[in-house]
């Protein structure tokens, strides 16, 4: 907002999404498009009370994501724990803080999503790196090398991301099984960060690392809420499930000690919202999605390949073939192509030559970014 707007002007999306200077900003993941009517309009409402103080959380939202579950994807929590996190972030990083020693290892498997490397980082824990392999069939994990970084005694933490952000992977059931067997021989506890499990597309199925962690005799959590789904990150919460008591009572206890607990009264209202009526405004949402995709597969100029999309809204492009440098490539894409994307090596040097676009946004839009790659392919060869 300038300084002369009035205080009812909504904010720019310009301002947020970075869309100055002609630039069309596909880099930021979540939707780009209005959230469910049903959403706004429970927000509204709830501001409609005038009252905005201290709310407890009603019982009624733990329900309404586990009625969700149940319907979408089959899965039942009667046995598991669900606590209330912030943000995933802020999950992954009590759940370092309390589950591992300053010096161990965790694993992540890049190219992964930006903020888990800092995660680590920060709490003075060390990467361990367990790559994804790239072939002609897609990306695949590395078992072997998960079993013998697993091995190593100072390595105590997986943090999963299942589906994968950037690759689109949603992982299977098998797949699971032996990350979940591989961490239960080794004491490794697994952050599963499932934030975009309703994001999966068409023949492709989430399964929710609960369902393969039991017999395997690992320790895990997972992380789950609407943010992604709904494209609520600015209001609302997140959760933590867990089959776990330890997990539970130093999760709780962290909560308490740093006050993470406040409710925010708009954020209450917009999550019961979106999973008790959001499911016909998320069926729409893949749809776009893969529509939007199927552009890509058919319209990107050649030698640009989209790498397959099993799930989330987050398409990964493959520019190797144009053989530029690291900072070249993101140049050209902001430069040549007036594309603000996210250049493949944030998420790790495996990620290089490769560069994330988010295609939850109106297919004008997608037809828009293809052209703008056509003409800055047309540019250089
Ligand atoms: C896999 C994954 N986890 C976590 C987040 C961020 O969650 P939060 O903002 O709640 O920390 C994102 C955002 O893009 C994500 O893709």
């Amino acid at each position: 907002m300038t300084a002369n707007a009035q205080a009812s002007d909504p904010p720019s999306l310009d301002r947020h999404f970075g869309g100055g200077d002609g630039l069309l900003p596909l880099w930021i993941a979540e939707p780009y498009i209005d959230v469910a009517p049903e959403i706004a309009a429970a927000i509204e409402a709830r501001a409609r009370v005038g009252w905005y103080g201290y709310e407890t959380r009603p019982e009624v939202l733990a329900d309404s994501f586990w009625a969700w579950m149940a319907q979408r994807h089959g899965w039942g929590g009667t046995d598991l724990r669900t606590l209330v996190s912030p943000s995933v972030g802020t999950s992954i990083g009590v759940l370092i803080e309390q589950f591992t020693q300053p010096g161990d290892g965790v694993i992540l498997q890049p190219p992964v999503f930006t903020d888990f490397k800092p995660l680590v980082t920060s709490a003075e824990r060390t990467v361990v790196r367990n790559s994804l392999v790239f072939s002609d069939k897609g990306y695949c994990l590395d078992l072997a090398d998960l079993e013998s970084k697993a091995a190593e005694p100072t390595t105590t933490a997986l943090i999963l991301c299942n589906p994968h952000n950037p690759v689109g992977r949603v992982w299977s059931a098998t797949e699971l099984s032996d990350v979940a067997a591989i961490c239960g021989r080794h004491g490794v506890f697994v952050v599963a960060d499932e934030i975009h499990a309703d994001l999966t597309l068409r023949h492709h199925e989430f399964t929710p690392f609960a369902t393969v962690a039991s017999g395997a005799g690992v320790r895990w959590a997972a992380l789950h809420g609407p943010i992604k789904t709904f494209g609520l990150a600015g209001v609302c919460d997140t959760l933590v499930i867990t089959d776990n008591d330890e997990v539970t009572e130093s999760f709780e206890a962290e909560s308490s000690r740093l006050h993470l607990t406040r409710n925010n009264v708009f954020g209450l209202a917009a999550f019961e919202a979106a999973y008790a009526t959001g499911g016909p405004w998320v069926d729409g949402l893949l749809t776009l999605v893969e529509t939007n995709a199927g552009l890509l597969r058919d319209h990107l100029p050649e030698p640009v390949e989209l790498v397959d999309l099993q799930g989330t809204y987050l398409a990964w492009l493959d520019f190797r073939e144009l053989q530029f440098g690291v900072r070249e490539l993101a140049d050209w894409l902001a430069g040549t192509a007036r594309l603000g994307l996210s250049p493949g090596h944030w998420f790790g040097r495996e990620g290089a030559g490769f560069a994330r676009i988010t295609i939850a946004a109106p297919t004008g839009q997608i037809e828009d970014a293809i052209a703008r790659l056509v003409y800055a392919v047309d540019s250089i060869t």
